[in-house]
């Protein structure tokens, strides 16, 4: 954790020519989870604005390393093998330092370690997808994967989601919590997918593409994936809730 200054500055409003309405019939489940009902701005206090904070400590040694950080000694997970790295921005174009980045993803062959996964593609023993990293006081952050596989699932009759990497980022305090997806350059179902067509601006569901970048590749090793999270501003990352009226 940093010791910069809790950050109170107000939340900034969600961008509604950027973000999808709450209600899109083409992806099936925002039916019922949308509100029927207006709105209730609530005023942020304090303590949701400042804290609980947490500290470096509770990260892991391997927590930035899915490749082994499931798998058993001298084993790997199965997988074209990638490091996804970026920076955690604020509007101007700062790091932000100390920023909590999470992020989960299905294996190579597009299955999650979860007890409600239903799909036949098989687990992999070696791989968990699941891990974490702090960003540097450049705001820069890190980790090694294997690329996820591309998945069906029930809403259409033949809908699948791109290979994508689900991020949450922590900021000072937990009511700072932002959640996205990240998709890789030369993909094409993402503009196939009903989740990303629900996103109305083009330019924001380009800020979730990741560009492919052979310069922070490691040779006979692994390929990079750059994914800058901007947090706001007119270059700010898509998140999934931002929150309403603040
Ligand atoms: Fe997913």
């Amino acid at each position: 954790m940093s010791n910069a200054p809790p950050e109170t500055t107000p939340f900034f409003a969600r961008d509604r020519e950027r973000h999808p309405p709450a209600y899109t019939p083409g992806y099936k489940t925002s039916v019922l989870r949308s509100p029927q009902r207006a709105l209730i701005s609530l005023e942020g206090t304090r303590s949701e604005i400042t804290g609980p904070v947490f500290g470096h400590n509770i990260l892991g040694e391997f927590d930035n390393d899915l490749i082994v950080n499931y798998a058993k000694p001298g084993e790997s997970a199965i997988g074209e093998r990638i490091m996804v790295y970026g920076r955690v921005l604020d509007e101007r174009g700062r790091g932000v330092a100390g920023a909590l980045v999470e992020f989960w993803q299905a294996n190579a062959g597009g299955r999650y370690r979860h007890k409600k996964e239903s799909y036949l593609a098989p687990l992999d023993p070696n791989f968990g997808g699941f891990g974490r990293a702090i960003a540097d006081v450049e705001g820069y952050y890190c980790f090694r994967t294997i690329k996820p596989g591309p998945y069906p699932w029930p809403n259409g009759v033949n809908d699948w989601r791109p290979a994508h990497i689900h991020f949450s980022v922590f900021g000072h305090g937990f009511a700072q919590r932002l959640i996205t997806q990240m998709y890789f350059e030369g993909d094409p179902m993402i503009w196939l997918c009903p989740i990303v067509k629900t996103i109305p601006d083009r330019h924001a569901i380009e800020s979730l593409i990741a560009p492919l970048d052979m310069n922070a590749s490691i040779p006979h090793d692994l390929r990079a994936y750059k994914f800058d999270i901007i947090l706001r501003g007119r270059r700010s990352t898509l998140f999934e809730n931002r929150l309403e009226g603040n």
